[in-house]
């Protein structure tokens, strides 16, 4: 671990007078400069193609920023992590999601215990489940076959599966209902269990603690929803409900037999668990033989990463240019578009694994950091997104550089869809770099008035990815690029990816708030004026 502050060191000073020089530098100067460009500004891995050409980079920019990874000792920090070191320093754990789509035979250690038989114990338990409800053999406490299959999960335990259910929704069982709730608001659940029959209804819970308030609350509905309607034999539980979770004591305290647990390890983390267990609910949606699929795409990008050059590297390229834009450019959001309806989750999903890992303002010995680290994940689908808010890419104030995500052939070949689809992913980063000039404009004929409002300055940085496909490997390659690519951001900036005390003020201060909005008396409120004034006028008009 680099121990020098990051700004002090040569390789950022480098970049930072290097930006002084290429920073004013327009796309459209950079690609007359070279009319390879294109081609070689580009990089290629387990069938994934990124151009990266429309960053605002040079050969040296690249250089520089492989400089800045050197120094800071990724390479180091990448064989650490795959090690099973402790790199999450703050809660003293491995993070080893790796670990979780390790081919059967290889070795992981952990405390001097190879993890990766476990691993696949759990996964040949998940695979037995899956086909017993998938077949129809694993019945409901009157007899009745499993129709329904709702996920209770929330964060890591959620984001992940209701994003892989939708990415995959082409290759599930279309007999199997599944929902997900995840939200303590009563709509979720109310909403989810509309109009199902609590005896088709199989539940899991999934939660790594199994202490989260949201989804022990959602548990304990779903649990008087079953029993209401099933006679309230408790015996009616264990087939209704499973879990998934790394505490063992606490299911069974709910009430789920252990045998119907499905267990994964402190060692994963919530937003990096799901292809743990927590991807229970894809598996059963699927099939074990794609989920296995997908893990096999998670793996090949992993030992891309453990391996590749960093010139060649998807993750470290990714992550390197997401440090280049942040630290040199101030750019403080970044989206995520992609042209393909199945991914209309990824977003989201990669909201809680960019932010939540590098939304951190604190280096690993503890210094408050004086550059910016994680940026604001956000994005929606292609085409919609155009229809809404890529107006401000394009000529607001904000510099967003934005990651593309399409795909060479859709699984619903009909008409001209798709080609529209792609042709308009490809003019949107096209329009986002050149733009249009002014004298453009003018020779179209504008009225002088309205030449202003209609350039496009261009300039706007983006990320094309390229793939063939969506399908599970693919689904598993693109995660584990972004994983990767938080991860090597979170090494240049020396800061914990893996924990989230961030998280946590508010959940004590709620638990503190829940019995003074409970209670049948005016509670005495020792809050601020604000929340003092906001509770009572609650209790007053719930
Ligand atoms: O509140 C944050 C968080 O701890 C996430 O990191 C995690 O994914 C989520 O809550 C759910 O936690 P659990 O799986 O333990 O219920």
């Amino acid at each position: 671990m680099s121990t020098t502050a990051l700004t002090k060191t040569p390789a950022w000073k480098a970049l930072q007078s290097h930006h002084t020089e290429v920073g004013g530098l327009h796309l459209r100067e950079l690609f007359a400069a070279d009319p390879e460009r294109g081609r070689k500004l580009s990089a290629e891995a387990c069938g994934l193609y990124l151009d990266y050409s429309k960053n605002r980079v040079t050969d040296e920019t690249m250089r520089l920023l492989r400089g800045l990874a050197e120094e800071r000792g990724l390479r180091g920090r990448i064989d650490a992590m795959f090690r099973g070191d402790k790199i999450n320093l703050t809660e003293s754990r491995a993070v080893l999601h790796v670990a979780l789509r390790a081919p059967r035979g290889t070795a992981i250690m952990v405390d001097g215990e190879d993890v990766v038989p476990g691993v696949h114990e759990v996964l040949d338990k998940m695979a037995s489940f899956a086909d017993r409800v998938r077949s129809g053999a694993w019945l409901g406490h009157t007899g009745r076959r499993i129709r329904n299959v709702i996920n209770i999960g929330i964060g890591g335990s959620d984001l992940g599966p209701v994003m892989a259910y939708e990415a995959l929704k082409f290759y599930s069982d279309r007999t199997l209902r599944c929902e997900f709730v995840s939200n303590v608001d009563s709509d979720d659940f109310a909403e989810a269990v509309q109009g199902l029959d609590p005896a088709e209804t199989l539940f899991i819970i999934s939660s790594k603690t199994f202490t989260t308030l949201e989804t022990m609350t959602n548990a304990h509905t779903a649990r008087e929803w079953v029993l209401r309607a099933l006679g309230g034999d408790e015996s009616a539980v264990a087939k209704h409900f499973v879990a998934v979770s790394t505490n063992a004591e606490k299911v069974r305290a709910f009430g789920i037999d252990t045998a119907n647990m499905f267990g994964f390890w402190d060692w994963v983390g919530g937003r990096y668990s799901m292809d743990s267990a927590i991807g229970l609910s894809t598996m059963v949606s699927v099939g074990p033989e794609n989920f296995r699929a997908l893990l096999a795409g998670f793996h090949e990008m992993d030992e891309h990463f453990r391996t590749a050059p960093f010139g060649e590297n998807l993750p470290v390229l990714m992550g390197l240019l997401a440090v280049w834009y942040a630290d040199f450019f101030d750019a403080q959001t970044a989206a995520v578009l992609p042209y393909e309806q199945y991914l209309k989750r990824f977003p989201a999903y990669l909201q809680q694994l960019t932010m939540e890992s590098n939304g951190k303002s604190v280096t690993l010995d503890g210094q408050t950091v004086d550059y910016s680290t994680g940026a604001v994940y956000w994005g929606e689908p292609g085409t919609n997104g155009q229809h809404s808010f890529y107006q401000l890419i394009h000529q607001g104030t904000h510099l967003i550089p934005c990651d593309f995500i399409g795909f060479a052939r859709t699984l619903n070949p009909i008409g001209r869809h798709h080609d529209i689809l792609m042709a308009n992913m490809f003019a949107q980063a096209e329009a986002l770099a050149f733009g249009k000039t002014a004298e453009e404009v003018r020779a179209e004929g504008t009225a002088d008035a309205l030449v202003p409002h209609r350039v496009f300055a261009g300039n706007r940085p983006s990320n094309t990815l390229l793939a063939g496909v969506i399908d599970p490997a693919t689904l598993g390659k693109l995660v584990a690029l972004y994983e990767h690519s938080v991860f090597t951001q979170g090494v240049i900036w020396n800061i914990n990816s893996f924990d989230q005390w961030g998280v946590e003020l508010g959940k004590v201060l709620a638990q503190r708030i829940v019995p003074e909005l409970e209670s049948k008396d005016a509670p005495d409120l020792e809050h601020d004026s604000s929340t003092n004034a906001l509770i009572r006028r609650y209790r007053a008009q719930r």
